[in-house]
């Protein structure tokens, strides 16, 4: 009896390794777009310094072909350390390496804004 329940344990936990291992793989594969991720970013952590609307006196980085002109650039700066001389977010905390890699992701993908 005890056999049947590790057995059937076993492949439950079959079912869930495959489940999310292929919705994981799902997500890798659609392509980053400037409307659907980089926007929002971008007017959560470079603002209000990037964004004229919120009182911005620095490069504008509001619109989908500014931030595209300048996206070497941000790779680099965002990923200095706090500290380092052109790091950004300035004088805020670093960001996640999951942020860090959407603007890399965004490049790979051909920059695309929709
Ligand atoms: C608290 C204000 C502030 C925030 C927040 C901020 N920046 Fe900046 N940013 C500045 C200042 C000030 C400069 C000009 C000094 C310099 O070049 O280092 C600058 C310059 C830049 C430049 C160079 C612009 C040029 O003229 O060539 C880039 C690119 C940049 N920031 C990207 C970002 C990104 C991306 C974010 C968000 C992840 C961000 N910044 C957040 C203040 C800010």
């Amino acid at each position: 009896m005890r056999k049947v329940f590790i057995a059937a344990f076993v492949i439950a936990l079959m079912f869930l390794f495959s489940y999310c291992s292929s919705s994981k793989r799902a997500a890798t594969t659609s392509v980053i777009t400037y409307n659907a991720s980089v926007m929002s970013v971008i007017s959560e952590k470079c603002s209000p310094c990037h964004i004229p609307d919120k009182g911005g006196k620095v490069k504008p980085l509001n619109t989908y072909e500014a931030v595209r002109a300048e996206i070497d650039d941000i790779i680099r700066r965002i990923s200095l350390n706090p500290g380092e001389k052109g790091f950004m977010p300035f004088k805020h905390d670093k960001l996640g390496d999951s942020t860090i890699a959407l603007f890399k992701q965004w490049k790979d993908d051909g920059l695309r804004e929709k």
